[in-house]
């Protein structure tokens, strides 16, 4: 039976990531005179070209949140640096280098978002949602910022969506969210696993971050100024350092694992044990402590398959538990757990697996018109198209056929309805076969039936965008 299996103390492991390869670019903040109107560094543009693959992220992650009952919430960008500072933590890379904060017009010290759990909890507690039956599970999309050093898959404006659970501690819900994130990744078709590690309550924490701090110690001269830093201010960040030294030294340093009190082992392996139940593919990483201070218990990330989970942005999405969070922004005590996934870093794990879809609905379809007055009948007939579900193109801003026609041919339309003087007189069109270079006339009234029809035909060929509308 699953339950059987115990939390090794030493388990085998991936290590925690190696110092990231920059990509060489401009390196300073600041633009140059004749690029002043250029983007900020780590920020960017996201084009049709990607905008496939944000709508297909999108749509899966929505239609798993309905199936799990979770309820969408839009959070500001905005928020008091108070809140961030308090529940991610002094010491942390986000709030010690990253955070973007200013004083706004009121004199009051602003951030924007780094993450959304601490206002998903802040909104929890200020809408009195402690009073609504438990667990209140909410999801969430939108842009976070950091500013961080820009590279492959970290930008300083990136997008994540979030899934948080508050008010139940059995390690079922944080079973249940590492299942939600994962059949998001099946369903994109992408294969990731995930690590994962107990980093315990804070009661539990104390005692092994003495003995942490007691063995870095020994070995303070090979530390870099950074990591000497987080030692004296965070030690449990030292588990985060990407400097390569510190990562060797992580070979001979306890772990947090055998520093856990039973109940927190129990939890644990219960959640290890739903994991097995569902297949979940897990790797215990015991150097995992996630950046953020909020957390307790259970912490995990999701990474590829085929990475070996070692690359610094390997991370497509992570979370844990954080029962302490809710009480820290001076609500009632609550547990919760949650994760979030990095959009942009979904993006091109399914572009390197060629998994690009249209941004929108190829057409089928294109309409040439002859002068004004086909032009007037054109727009009406572009609504009837567009009201029967059937995607269809124009160039009304072009004259000559010729030219239209080899817009047309370039979208690769299967027929193009052509319209000029005689044909508005008769009330008819033509319809052309551009395969086939077939042409035939037919009544403009019954055009859209006919080429809805035509299209049923064609092999693979679904006009249909949406439940159509058929038009009287
Ligand atoms: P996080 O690990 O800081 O956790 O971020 C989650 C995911 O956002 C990362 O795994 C990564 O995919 C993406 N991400 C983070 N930073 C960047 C960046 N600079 N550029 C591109 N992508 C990035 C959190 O934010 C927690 N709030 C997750 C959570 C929810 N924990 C409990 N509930």
């Amino acid at each position: 039976m699953p339950g059987k299996k115990k939390v090794a103390p030493k388990a085998v492991v991936s290590k925690p990531p190696s110092k990231p390869v920059e990509v060489k670019k401009d390196e300073s903040d600041e633009p140059k005179l004749s690029k002043s109107y250029d983007l900020l560094r780590g920020f960017r543009d996201i084009l049709s070209e990607d905008q496939g693959r944000w709508n297909l992220i999108r749509d899966t992650v929505r239609s798993i949140a309905e199936a799990y009952s979770f309820d969408r919430v839009d959070l500001p960008i905005l928020e008091r640096s108070e809140l961030f500072n308090r529940t991610i933590g002094k010491g942390t890379d986000i709030i010690d280098k990253e955070m973007y904060t200013f004083t706004d017009p009121s004199n009051r010290s602003v951030a924007m978002r780094p993450e959304a759990t601490a206002s998903a909890a802040r909104a929890y507690i200020g809408h009195g949602m402690l009073d609504r039956p438990q667990p209140v599970k909410m999801w969430y999309t939108g842009p976070m910022f950091r500013h961080d050093r820009p590279q492959a898959g970290r930008y300083r404006q990136f997008y994540q969506v979030g899934f948080e659970s508050f008010g139940v501690d059995e390690p079922i819900v944080d079973a249940q969210l590492i299942v939600i994130g994962y059949k998001i990744f099946k369903d994109l078709g992408l294969d990731v696993k995930v690590q994962i590690n107990s980093i315990g309550t804070t009661e539990c924490r104390q005692a092994y971050l003495a003995e942490l701090v007691a063995y870095f110690r020994q070995h303070r001269s090979k530390l870099s100024d950074d990591d000497k830093r987080r030692l004296q201010k965070n030690p449990l960040r030292i588990l985060d350092s990407k400097e390569e030294v510190t990562r060797e030294l992580l070979d001979g340093a306890p772990q947090i694992l055998d520093w856990l009190d039973d109940k927190s082992k129990e939890h644990f392996m219960k959640v290890l044990e739903f994991l097995e139940e569902v297949e979940v593919p897990f790797v215990l990483n015991p150097y995992l402590v996630r950046g953020l201070d909020y957390y307790t218990h259970t912490v995990f990330e999701f990474v590829l398959a085929d990475d070996e989970g070692t690359k610094a942005q390997s991370a497509l999405g992570g979370g844990g538990r954080y029962d302490g969070l809710v009480e820290l922004l001076g609500g009632r005590p609550t547990p919760a757990c949650g994760f979030a996934l990095g959009m942009e870093r979904i993006s091109r794990a399914l572009e390197a697996k060629g998994i690009n879809p249209l941004e929108r609905p190829k057409p089928h379809v294109f309409f040439a018109q002859l002068g004004d007055a086909s032009r007037r009948v054109g727009l009406k007939l572009f609504e009837d198209f567009r009201n029967a579900g059937v995607p269809i193109a124009e160039a009304f801003g072009k004259n000559s056929l010729k030219a239209q026609l080899d817009v047309a041919n370039k979208l690769g339309v299967q027929f193009t309805l052509i319209l000029g003087q005689k044909e508005v007189l008769d009330e008819t069109i033509i319809i052309r076969d551009m395969e086939s270079g077939a042409q035939e006339i037919v009544d403009v009234k019954k055009v859209v039936g006919l080429v809805k029809k035509k299209l049923r035909h064609e092999e693979g060929v679904d006009p249909i965008m949406q439940s159509p509308v058929e038009t009287a």
